[in-house]
């Protein structure tokens, strides 16, 4: 018995879908995340959400996090309701990631002189993209 053995093919092959697309979503991510670090000038201290410029481009990186939080939810859903372990349990640990990285940026623009939270949020990013990548893996 397969992990995946409740899910119908139709099932997998949707959720094998959903995961590259989130996989490709965390790249875009990780690069608009590189883009933010170079590009945005952020005052020396403190918080971050007035006076770092051009804000736009955080705005994107945190929006287009936001739209990632809810395609990790969707995968959830998506396998919950088609009985498929594999995808419940990577896509939950995948889903933690997201947040502790969401955590990491919020954290970071209310002290920008944090390392730690800058650095929290690209552990976040790596956790959530092993996982989706080990889902992806394990239904070859
Ligand atoms: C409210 C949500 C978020 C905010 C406010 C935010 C903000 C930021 C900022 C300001 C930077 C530049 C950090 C620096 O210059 O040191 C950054 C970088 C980055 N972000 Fe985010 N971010 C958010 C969510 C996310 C999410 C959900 C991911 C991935 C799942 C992510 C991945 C990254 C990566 C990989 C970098 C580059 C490495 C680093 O500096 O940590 N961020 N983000």
């Amino acid at each position: 018995m397969t992990e995946n053995a409740g899910a119908t093919p139709e099932t997998t092959e949707r959720l094998r879908r959903l995961g590259l697309m989130m996989v490709g979503s965390l790249l875009i991510e990780f690069i608009g995340g590189i883009a933010v670090t170079f590009w945005v000038e952020t005052p020396e201290s403190g918080s971050g959400w007035s006076g770092s410029s051009p804000m736009w481009l955080v705005m994107a990186h945190v929006i287009w996090g936001t739209l990632i939080l809810l395609l990790g939810l969707w995968i959830l859903i998506v396998a919950r309701k088609g009985k498929s372990r594999t995808w419940l349990n990577m896509g939950a640990f995948g889903f933690v990631g997201i947040i502790i990285a969401f955590a990491g940026g919020n954290s970071f623009m209310s002290d920008v002189s944090s390392d730690a939270a800058s650095f929290i949020m690209a552990l976040g990013f790596a956790i959530a993209l092993f996982f989706y990548a080990f889902a992806l893996f394990k239904k070859a």
